[in-house]
C-alpha cells in the first residue's frame, strides 16, 4: 500500500517551482496558498497559524543585554548593557499533541527599544527562532515547493520526487523532529542570518540556550499538554534562565545567506552569549492569557536596522507574516498585544 502510494505520487509528482518566478509572484502565490490552508483547518472556531498553531504558553520576562560584550557586538540593542520588558511565545510547528515529536518554536518579542524600526512599530525588536539550527529547505522557491505539495496533499512526491527530490529535506526534518520534556531545556536557533551593524560587513546567526548550571527541568504530566505541563511545574518552582548568543558569518564560503539548510559550525564560530532572559513564575494558562497568546503576531522585519533580516528567505517572511497574521487577527488590531 505504502509502495503504491509512493509509486503513484512519485508519478503524479508535485507542482514544482522550477519555473522562473519574481519574488513579487513568489510572494503572492506563497500568501494566497497559506490563507487557504489556514481557512481550511480552524481550531475551535479560531483560524490557525500556518506554522507554529499550537501555543504552549505565552510569557512576560526580562531581556537583559550583558555589560561585558566584545566590541564588534555592541551594535543596536546590544550596544548599551540595560534590561527591558519582553513577551516570549513557546509553540509546536505541527503537533496539537506535546507527546508527539515535533519542532518548537520560541518567537521573543522586546518592548523599550530605541530607535526607529525597519517595520511595524517603533520600540519594539522582534527574535523568532526554532529547535534545530537548519531550516528543512533552503530557498523560498523551495518552500513555496513545499506550501504547494502540501496543499495539494502531494507530500510524498516533494520528498521522493525524482525529477525534483528534496531528500536533504526528509533528512533534516527526521533529525529535527523530536519528543522534548520541556520548552526551557530546549535550545533554539534562528536558523537564518541577519546584519549585524549599520552596513553589510557582519552578519550573524541567533541561538537561545538554557543557562549554563541550571538542573533539567521537571517534565509534565505526560499527554497531549506536557510541555505546557512541565512549563507549569518549572514555573510553580523557580525562575527560568536563558541564554542569548550570536554566532558571527566568519566564513562565507561554508556561511552561506541563502540557504537557510546550511548550518554554520560552531567549532568554526562559536555562539558568544550577549543578553539573559529571565522568567518569573506567573500564571501562563489561564483561559484569558491563552486567548491574548493567540492574538499576539511576530515579525522579523519587525526590528531595528541594525538587526536587519538577510538573505530572500527572510526577504518573503515579510509579507507572508504580516499577511497571515492579518487574517488570523483582523476581528482584532494587529499590534493587540
Ligand atoms: C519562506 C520562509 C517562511 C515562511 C513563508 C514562513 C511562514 C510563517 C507563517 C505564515 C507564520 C505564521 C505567522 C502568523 O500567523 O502570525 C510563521 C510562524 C513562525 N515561523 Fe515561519 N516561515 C518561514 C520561515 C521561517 C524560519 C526560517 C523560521 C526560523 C526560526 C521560522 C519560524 C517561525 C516561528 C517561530 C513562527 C511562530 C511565530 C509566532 O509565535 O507567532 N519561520 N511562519
Amino acid at each position: 500500500m505504502l509502495v503504491a502510494t509512493l509509486v503513484g505520487s512519485i508519478l503524479t509528482g508535485t507542482a514544482t517551482a522550477d519555473e522562473p518566478v519574481n519574488t513579487e509572484q513568489l510572494v503572492a502565490e506563497m500568501n494566497q496558498r497559506i490563507a487557504t490552508i489556514m481557512r481550511s483547518s480552524p481550531i475551535d472556531g479560531v483560524i490557525p497559524r500556518f506554522n507554529q498553531a499550537k501555543s504552549l504558553g505565552c510569557l512576560d520576562a526580562t531581556f537583559r543585554v550583558h555589560e561585558s560584550i566584545n566590541n564588534e557586538f555592541r551594535q543596536g540593542l546590544f550596544a548599551q548593557p540595560g534590561s527591558y520588558r519582553a513577551r516570549l511565545r513557546f509553540a509546536n510547528a505541527s503537533q496539537q499533541d506535546d507527546s508527539e515529536k515535533d519542532i518548537r518554536g520560541l518567537s521573543i518579542k522586546i518592548f523599550g527599544v530605541k530607535g526607529e524600526t525597519l517595520w511595524g512599530e517603533s520600540g519594539i525588536q522582534d527574535f523568532l527562532l526554532n529547535s534545530y539550527p537548519a531550516l528543512f529547505v533552503g530557498t523560498p522557491e523551495d518552500f513555496l515547493d513545499f506550501i504547494r505539495a502540501r496543499q495539494e496533499d502531494k507530500m510524498v512526491g516533494f520528498f521522493i520526487n525524482p525529477f525534483d527530490s528534496h531528500l536533504k529535506s526528509l533528512w533534516i526534518l527526521f533529525k529535527a523532529r523530536a519528543v522534548h520534556s520541556s520548552p526551557f531545556s530546549i535550545r533554539y536557533w534562528s536558523t537564518t542570518p541577519y546584519r549585524l551593524g549599520t552596513d553589510d560587513s557582519m552578519a550573524v546567526k541567533y541561538s537561545v540556550t538554557p543557562c549554563s548550571g541550571t538542573s533539567e527541568p521537571p517534565a509534565g504530566q505526560p499527554g497531549k499538554d506536557q510541555l505546557s505541563s512541565a512549563m507549569k511545574a518549572h514555573l510553580d518552582r523557580a525562575p527560568v534562565c536563558l541564554e542569548f548568543s550570536i554566532q558571527k558569518r566568519t566564513h562565507p564560503g561554508d556561511m552561506p545567506i541563502e540557504d537557510a539548510s546550511v548550518i554554520w559550525a560552531e567549532d568554526v564560530s562559536p555562539f558568544h552569549t550577549v543578553a539573559t532572559l529571565t522568567i518569573q513564575p506567573q500564571a501562563f494558562d489561564t483561559p484569558e492569557a491563552l486567548a491574548a497568546c493567540e492574538k499576539i503576531s511576530f515579525n522579523p522585519w519587525q526590528s531595528l536596522p541594525e538587526h536587519q533580516p538577510l538573505g530572500r528567505m527572510n526577504e518573503v517572511r515579510r509579507e507572508t507574516y504580516f499577511s497571515a497574521s492579518q487574517l488570523r487577527t483582523k476581528e482584532a488590531p494587529l499590534t493587540n498585544w
